[in-house]
């Protein structure tokens, strides 16, 4: 039997989505403006000026969407619940016909026999909040919660498991500190404060939740940082940069403590955002599960820009997506690893909640089939290993719009031709039904 079936029986299957990646129908139905409404209208911010406006269409064509997920064989599907279709300002007046469309959504699914995993936020804040200052302004993080309560008391008799943030770290890093990403401001470190607001507004959220008996996890883009040498200056800005990348979204959650951030040259209360009592608000609810994004190792080598304590550099001598990004399947299983050994008894369950690549513009993606298999034959190397990791949600069902790259990266198993709005499966999606069946059958 292939490595890559030997995962627990009752593991579980799923593809993951986003939102504004995939929706579109941004003026339909009373929803709200968001942060990337406002970034894909700036002259440049996107690829060839794309934007979100259509996408998928998702918003229209759901059924036929779950229609692809049920003859997949999708155990479970990762969705996100746009923050602006039900808080068209973040806060006060719920649109009802925001939530209707997730109360659709849901329905379907379960109908289909598929259990739907939401993400509460996914990038698109309401422009209103970020008005206020966005996740700089502490205020988000109490928004935040409020806007968890509404979709559980919708929601929550129907979904038993919901995940807070999506990636805090790219949100943070991309959109706050180097503003290629919406909101598109560019403030270095003096960004982290919203890396604090989103995690205070996940405590905050799951809080609530847990309250009503729903189960809460985080999702993170976590790396294996190594450095690019045995020298100490590498080593020393691997750490910084580890400290920056995983451990500042991890360390509160799980331990109820921020790492260390002097290397950064940030202060230990993050620029006065930690207030005391915020690390127990991050820690004391718990989490049921962490949500492991996975796509690739970062080599750090010590800095020559004297702004920043770390370079990053290539990885040499490996294979590279569509998009560019190195190939390292052994790096997922090193990432499992080292998580196990530096939360022990502290880790919860792991699900991976996004792993894929980009493949060139065609539905025959071999590129695509060999990246998953090879990804899951390391997942299962650290499963063999004893880390307990309960399901896989490859990124993407379909392909979809791909933030500052527009339409120009293609993460489905779906093949979308964004003219017609018709779909193709595409040959990695055939593979991934027959791997289900087979995982199922075994
Ligand atoms: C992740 C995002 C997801 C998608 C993939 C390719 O960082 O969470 O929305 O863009 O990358």
């Amino acid at each position: 039997m292939p490595d890559r079936f030997d995962l627990p029986a009752g593991f579980r299957w799923g593809a993951a989505t986003a939102a504004y990646q995939i929706e579109g129908a941004v003026e339909e139905d009373g929803r709200g403006r968001s942060v990337w409404d406002t970034f894909c209208a700036r002259p440049g911010a996107v690829r060839d000026g794309h934007t979100g406006a259509v996408a998928c269409d998702h918003y229209h064509r759901y059924p036929e969407d779950i229609a692809l997920m049920k003859d997949l064989g999708l155990d479970g599907y990762r969705f996100s619940i746009a923050w602006p279709r039900v808080l068209p300002t973040g806060a006060g007046a719920v649109n009802p016909a925001g939530l209707a469309f997730y109360d659709r959504l849901v329905d379907a699914l379960l109908e289909a026999g598929i259990a739907p995993l939401p993400t509460l936020f996914h990038w698109d804040l309401p422009q209103a909040l970020e008005d206020d200052g966005g996740w700089l302004n502490r205020d988000t993080a109490y928004r935040f919660a409020e806007y968890a309560s509404v979709m559980a008391d919708r929601l929550g008799d129907r979904i038993p498991t919901w995940i807070t943030l999506n990636e805090p770290f790219v949100h943070t890093v991309f959109g706050y500190a180097m503003g290629i990403h919406a909101p598109g401001r560019a403030l270095m470190f003096e960004a982290l404060p919203a890396a604090h607001h989103q995690l205070l507004g996940h405590g905050l959220a799951a809080s609530l939740l847990r309250e009503r008996g729903l189960e809460v996890m985080l999702s993170n883009n976590l790396t294996p940082v190594e450095p690019a040498s045995d020298s100490a200056g590498d080593v020393a800005a691997a750490e910084a940069y580890d400290a920056l990348h995983n451990r500042l979204f991890t360390d509160p959650v799980l331990l109820g403590r921020y790492p260390d951030l002097s290397a950064l040259g940030v202060p230990d209360d993050i620029y006065g955002a930690v207030r005391p009592g915020d690390t127990d608000l991050i820690h004391a609810p718990g989490l049921d599960g962490l949500g492991v994004n996975y796509y690739n190792p970062t080599r750090v080598a010590a800095p020559t820009d004297p702004g920043l304590p770390f370079d990053l550099v290539d990885i040499p001598d490996v294979p590279r997506t569509a998009f560019g990004w190195p190939v390292v399947p052994d790096g997922l299983r090193r990432l499992l690893a080292g998580l196990r050994e530096s939360y022990g008894k502290a880790l919860p369950p792991i699900t991976i909640t996004e792993n894929g690549c980009s493949t060139p513009d065609a539905p025959d993606d071999q590129a695509r089939i060999t990246y998953l298999a090879t990804h899951l034959d390391a997942l299962a190397a650290a499963v063999t290993a004893g880390v307990d990791v309960r399901g896989y949600y490859t990124w993407s069902l379909l392909d979809n719009f791909e933030w500052a790259e527009g339409y120009h990266q293609r993460f489905g198993l779906v093949y979308v031709d964004f003219a017609t709005q018709k779909r193709t499966p595409k040959a990695s999606y055939a593979w991934y039904r027959d791997l289900i069946a087979a995982h199922r059958a075994y």
